[in-house]
């Protein structure tokens, strides 16, 4: 492939050398094209040594070969990615701004049908300020896809979020995974535990870390497809860009943002630990101690997400759901797939060791529709998430 990376002026700018290398491993071209800026954060000649190719930089530089090096280069690009992309060129692309090389370069390429990334990279308030998020917004409607920054020491001293994500992250969001049988699906998934509050510090949680319900997430993506994961808290963060992570704390939080995204997904796969129940009441304020006569909290029932979903259902949507059960595992776990209106469930048996919460393994049945039953052995959440991804269509 023909990728064309555009480099601006941020210190991140040290880690293309790195990314410049993964692709030409790999036997794809790279052509870079940087802003004045960027040459003062690595150098041209580091730059056309690791690509092999002449560094594109100024709109009437003398060695252009022509006076419209920006229209050939949208010709000869299969995709452009902008790394490290700052609040600049962010802001630049999102009002069409074509004021050099590399902006010229990317307003022209954002007309054609070719993908386009970018890579921020800037100080966190910088990204979180208004302009910037609502630029980036912006790109993301355009059909931009933003390869999100991560949380770490910046070069300003602070920590926070606006790092650039690494040459292999960034590597793997560009280059198309080998096949994408998912690609143009779209898919729901929830994961976590889910807290419910009953007062201003207290809540009623589970132990649930998520992990099952991200590797799924994980591997919808690598696959092509797209993701709402709507999250528990957790402290696990996704970072695929075509996962789009929706963070919510109680039950009726992630019922209500289930129900709402469904209608356009292709299926969903629920394996977030709802709390059943929750606090009758909840107060704003720190329940007092109130000497040996105890705490008595009442607790009344929440929606039934995947049921609702069930309910929901239509023509070819796929719904799965997990159940986990400690005694008459595979009768119970029927049961629930019937009632539920799903395709599939998948049981965890506590009985199991390995599987269950908090562990990096997981041992599960598949049980289908018309009753018929794979059990699994002990494996990795990454290849039970495989599993189970090969289920959709
Ligand atoms: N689930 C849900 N909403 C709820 C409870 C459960 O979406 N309020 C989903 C879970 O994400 C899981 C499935 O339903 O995919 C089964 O969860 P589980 O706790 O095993 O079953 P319950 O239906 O809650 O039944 P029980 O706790 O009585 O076994």
């Amino acid at each position: 492939m023909n990728i064309i990376i555009g480099i601006t002026g941020g210190i991140a700018a040290y880690k293309i050398p790195m990314l410049i290398r993964l692709f030409k491993q790999a036997g794809h071209e790279v052509q870079c094209v940087a802003t004045d800026h960027a040459l003062q954060f690595v150098t041209r000649l580091t730059i056309e040594t690791l690509s092999g190719r002449r560094l594109y930089s100024g709109l009437f530089e003398e060695s252009n070969e022509r006076s419209t090096e920006h229209i050939a280069l949208k010709e000869w690009g299969d995709e452009l990615l902008i790394a490290p992309a700052t609040a600049n060129i962010i802001a630049k692309m999102a009002n069409g701004i074509a004021d050099d090389a590399l902006s010229t370069l990317t307003l022209s390429f954002t007309g054609t049908t070719k993908p386009v990334y970018i890579c921020p990279a800037m100080n966190t308030q910088m990204l979180e300020a208004p302009a910037t998020r609502r630029n980036i917004e912006q790109l993301r409607k355009d059909g931009i896809t933003i390869i999100e920054s991560g949380c770490g020491e910046l070069a300003c001293g602070a920590v926070g979020n606006g790092r650039m994500a690494e040459p292999e992250e960034i590597y793997n969001n560009v280059i198309p995974c080998k096949i994408e049988p998912l690609k143009g699906k779209k898919y729901l998934i929830t994961a976590g535990p889910t807290y419910e509050r009953f007062d201003a510090v207290r809540f009623i949680g589970n132990y649930s870390s998520g992990k099952m319900g991200y590797a799924i997430a994980e591997s919808i993506a690598e696959k092509g497809g797209d993701v709402v994961l709507i999250s528990g808290p957790t402290h696990i963060e996704s970072k695929h860009s075509r996962i789009n992570t929706i963070r919510v704390e109680s039950a009726r939080e992630m019922y209500a943002t289930a129900i709402e995204h469904f209608p356009n997904c292709d299926g969903a796969i629920l394996t977030a630990a709802v709390a059943d129940y929750r606090p009758k009441t909840q107060t704003d304020h720190k329940i007092k101690k109130k000497g040996d006569e105890g705490l008595t909290i009442e607790l009344i029932q929440n929606p039934d997400i995947l049921a609702t979903l069930g309910s929901m259902k239509k023509g070819c949507q796929m719904l799965i759901g997990f159940a986990l059960e400690t005694d008459n595992e595979l009768a119970n776990a029927q049961k629930k797939l019937s009632k539920k209106n799903l395709d599939y469930i998948i049981m965890n048996s506590l009985n199991d060791r390995g599987a269950g919460f908090g562990v990096d393994t997981n041992k599960v049945t598949i049980i289908r529709r018309d009753g018929s039953v794979t059990e699994g052995s002990l494996k990795s959440k990454k290849e039970v998430a495989e599993d189970i991804v090969a289920l959709l269509k």
